[in-house]
């Protein structure tokens, strides 16, 4: 299972990259929003900015039109910016058209706010390159956010689908390990659930011991 990280900080996304554990950056318009970014011009290049930042890595860039021509003008736009940029497209039916419009034109697309197994198959009947379920606002709404990644995972597998499951709305570690279990293709998370994989205690503790006994050693 590959990384993206799911964050329009600049800074994360070159700690990321300094980590060599990421693939690619998926945004959306609540992350753009927290960053301070507003205006046509500025967020173009911001997108634009990012995509420089990932050695070739997919980047998702959201639109905020819901009709099918408002998407289709912004995700020329954005498609304009960079070869590794790809149009994030809500779960709509203008949507279904806009994923269609793209694939036909060889632009990568992200069906970005999938909560069931038959919209993720409607997406990638209609060409989405990534389905994005979001595993952390099922979990919100007391149902089973992973039993969504599995089905998802598990049907596209049965009908042979290369639509790739982006498992989003990450919001802890477990999330992302039980995501890799369940067979999704690529998890975008925050640095912090990325970070909080990395650190037990134990290591912490054998490396104390290692560095105080490397001092006797001197
Ligand atoms: O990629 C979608 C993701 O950013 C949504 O996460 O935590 O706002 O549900 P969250």
């Amino acid at each position: 299972m590959r990384f993206f990280i799911d964050t329009a900080n600049l800074e994360q996304i070159a700690e990321a990259m300094e980590m060599g554990i990421i693939d690619g950056v998926t945004t959306n318009p609540s992350l753009m929003a927290k960053e301070g970014i507003s205006g046509e011009a500025n967020i173009l290049n911001h997108y634009k900015t990012i995509a420089g930042m990932v050695d070739g890595g997919d980047v998702s860039a959201e639109v905020i039109s819901t009709d099918f021509e408002g998407m289709i003008k912004e995700g020329e736009q954005f498609a304009a910016l960079a070869d590794n940029i790809v149009i994030k497209i809500p779960m709509i039916k203008e949507g279904l058209k806009a994923l269609n419009y793209f694939a036909m034109n060889g632009i990568k697309t992200n069906c970005t706010l999938i909560f069931s197994t038959g919209q993720a198959l409607l997406a990638a009947n209609a060409g989405a390159d990534y389905v994005s379920p979001f595993i952390g606002r099922v979990d919100d709404t007391g149902w089973d956010g992973m039993a969504l990644i599995q089905d998802i995972a598990d049907m596209f597998k049965v009908q042979d689908i290369m639509t790739e499951v982006l498992a989003a709305s990450i919001r802890n570690p477990l999330h992302i390990i039980q995501s890799a279990q369940l067979g999704a293709d690529v998890a975008t998370c925050p640095l912090k659930s990325i970070e909080a994989l990395l650190y037990h205690p134990l290591t912490d503790k054998g490396l104390a011991k290692f560095l105080a006994d490397a001092e006797k050693l001197k």
